[in-house]
């Protein structure tokens, strides 16, 4: 950021990152024993399954894992987000609130004010037929008793928080006349309205070029820093969580089965399907024309789920042990893995 932009377009910040003294940043978010089940079709679809974390003030959170291993959903819980055919049981304490369990009402109150998500097209989240600026500012009176004319002022200095370029001039353009980076940037303007302890961005940039990824990421980092927001990031894209993630949590049917700081899950992956998620990235340098390593078979069926280890029928390290469920312990400080048969940390990663 520029110190013109920076000048001209700070607003208050909201809360401090890390505590002086540079011990550990207040945790905001308690997730325990999360599972979240769906009835359909006479069947019950296990999407969560036991899922705990913990989530700081200023941190970044990358939770990764194939399509279908329970991401979204287990975000969605924790806003009071998923269908009626949805089922959640467990515990996520956000401040003083026991978010699980909670009457909509009293979860509106808190959406948007503690909690707030952006989802990956900035276009449907955009209402087409209202300026943006109308829209940050409706966000703003949703939470705060002020003027049209003071939520205008908020609302231009929160798209100027987002870097939007030319805010005051945008402010009066409708969601079209923005590019998608541009559009991606209000609806991050529109989530920080009331300055949420924690904001979720569920694949927020997957949408985007890769250059406008990186940019929209950026700020994301840096509000987190300057604001205290506690992020929760959900991607595909191992080298986003590798880039910009403090921790990283890798989830497979619906529970996670590795969770470390970011530097040493990468220089040290010890479960299975994570050492396998890796090996499924492209490698720079790869001859032309290779093909992609991709994890061969397929995930457990989520309406019945087998005993034991849920990666059994595609780990080449299966033995009969597995067959029993191994447990998500902290085998080393800081770093939970959920395997019988860990990857040596010095076996070269594929
Ligand atoms: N409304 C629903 N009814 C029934 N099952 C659902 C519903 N929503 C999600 N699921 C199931 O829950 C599981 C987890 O879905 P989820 O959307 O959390 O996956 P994800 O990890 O976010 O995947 P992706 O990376 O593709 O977004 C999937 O098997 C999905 O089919
Ligand atoms: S517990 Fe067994 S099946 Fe599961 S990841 Fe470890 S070695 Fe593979
Ligand atoms: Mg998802």
């Amino acid at each position: 950021m520029s110190a013109t932009e920076t000048a001209a377009g700070t607003p208050t910040v909201a809360r401090a990152a890390a505590p002086s003294g540079g011990g550990e940043p207040e945790t905001v978010l308690k997730v325990d024993e999360l599972h979240v089940t769906f009835s359909r079709a006479g069947r019950k679809i296990h999407a969560v399954n036991g899922l705990s974390y913990r989530l700081q003030a200023g941190r970044m959170l990358a939770i990764i894992g194939e399509s279908g291993s329970g991401k979204s959903v287990s975000v969605r819980a924790l806003m009071g987000l998923l269908p009626p055919s949805a089922s959640v049981s467990g515990s996520a304490v956000l401040g003083d609130n026991e978010l699980i369990g909670l009457d909509e009402r009293s979860m509106r109150a808190l959406r948007g004010s503690e909690i707030a998500m952006v989802f990956q097209d900035p276009a449907r989240s955009l209402n087409p037929t209202m300026t943006v600026g109308a829209q940050v500012s409706e966000a703003i009176r949703m939470h705060s008793e002020v003027s049209k004319k003071e939520a205008q002022k908020l609302a231009i200095e929160k798209l100027r928080l987002v870097r939007l370029p030319a805010a005051e001039r945008r402010y009066h353009e409708y969601p079209h006349q923005l590019s998608g980076g541009m559009r991606q940037r209000v609806v991050i303007a529109i989530a920080l309205a009331a300055d949420p302890r924690v904001l979720i961005a569920d694949e927020a940039t997957t949408a985007l070029d890769v250059t406008t990824q990186a940019q929209i990421m950026e700020l994301v980092l840096d509000l987190q820093h300057r604001l205290g927001t506690a992020v929760i990031m959900i991607s595909h894209d191992l080298g986003l969580a590798a880039c910009y993630a403090d921790d990283v949590l890798v989830m497979y049917a619906g529970r996670a089965v590795e969770h470390a700081r970011t530097a040493q899950l990468f220089s040290n992956v010890r479960m299975p399907y994570t050492k396998a998620l890796l090996g499924a990235i492209p490698q720079v340098g790869a001859a032309p024309h290779s093909r992609l390593n991709v994890i061969g078979g397929h995930p457990p069926d989520l309406g019945a789920l087998p005993e034991g280890c849920s990666f059994r029928d595609r780990c080449p390290r299966a033995t009969e042990q597995c067959v029993e469920r191994p447990p998500l312990d902290e085998h080393e400080p800081g770093h939970r893995f959920a395997c019988w048969h860990p990857v040596d940390s010095k076996e070269e990663l594929q």
